[in-house]
């Protein structure tokens, strides 16, 4: 039976450390840190999302700030907004919910917002700085899953890791991250839609992370027996949430496995949490 890496529970101590330091802060008299989030148009899953990264921040004792917008909105007013919420003190880092409506460049959108202020770290000069292994906002997915093993004392040192998936903010930068010396020395190799045969690279993982998007892709037959099994998936069912993996085949073979729901999820908003308290702290030079 594998071992249940517990997301929630997790999560729920990132956010408590972070709610003291936030306690700390303004104890000495200072303003907590402020998330922007920006959401344009009515999106069901944003409108979740939105609540949620709220939600938290609230109960940190953090500031947030929501602009809702509406989905005709210019791609020239959206970027004006952005630039007013670069300029504002009191802004510590800030998001635009994605997706956004097709008139609206994403790529335009992302570069417009201040490396500093990153709150996702999807910024070019940002995952620029991930890859070369300088300090940076890390993406939230793979920042979550880096603490999971951390603190759930799985070591990734000279371990085979199999990632499937290459998109911008979960595959390439955990490869980069896990790959990186002081964030993982691993020996990585990344699987994706093109990969010839699947099974022969996924047999061969320590540690197995999953973001391909694909429900229950993931079969007992292609695990090794003892492996680390981490499922970035989050697919809507009639039978409920699943993964990429297919929990209940995988589960008895493996040495650990992050369940769905309850897994990476939960550690996404706590480390946007996180990324707004070290915006906060870098810009007003506080270590705490
Ligand atoms: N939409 C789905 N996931 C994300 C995320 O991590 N950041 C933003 N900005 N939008 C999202």
């Amino acid at each position: 039976m594998g071992r249940l890496i517990d997301g929630k529970q997790i999560a729920a101590q990132i956010r408590a450390e972070l709610a003291s330091e936030v306690e700390e802060l303004t104890a000495r008299g200072k303003r907590p840190p402020c998330l922007a989030v920006i959401w344009v148009g009515e999106d069901p899953a944003s409108a979740t999302y939105v609540r949620a990264k709220g939600k938290a921040c609230q109960k940190i004792g953090m500031n947030f700030e929501l602009h809702h917008l509406e989905e005709g909105i210019s791609e020239k007013d959206l970027l004006k907004l952005i630039e007013e919420l670069n300029n504002r003190e009191e802004i510590d880092a800030m998001l635009v919910q994605l997706p956004l409506p097709k008139h609206i460049s994403e790529k335009k959108v992302i570069e417009a917002i201040a490396p500093n202020k990153d709150a996702d770290g999807f910024h070019p000069y940002n995952l620029g700085r991930l890859l070369i292994g300088a300090p940076t906002f890390i993406p939230c997915t793979p920042a979550g899953i880096l603490e999971l093993l951390k603190r759930s004392q799985i070591e990734t040192v000279g371990k085979e890791v199999v990632v499937i998936g290459r998109s911008n903010i979960v595959g390439k930068p955990i490869a980069a991250l896990l790959m990186q010396k002081n964030t993982g020395n691993a020996t990585v190799t990344v699987c994706h839609t093109a990969t010839k045969n699947l099974t022969f690279h996924t047999k061969r993982a320590d540690i197995l992370i999953v973001a391909a998007g694909q429900p229950k892709m993931i079969k007992a037959e292609m695990v090794k027996d003892g492996a680390v099994i981490i499922d970035v998936g989050i697919h809507r069912t009639e039978a409920g949430l699943c993964g990429d993996v297919d929990f209940k085949e995988v589960e008895p073979k493996v040495a650990a496995i992050t369940p769905v729901p309850g897994g990476v999820g939960p550690m996404t908003v706590a480390m946007l949490l996180k990324n707004t308290v070290q915006a906060y702290k870098i810009r007003n030079n506080i270590v705490l």
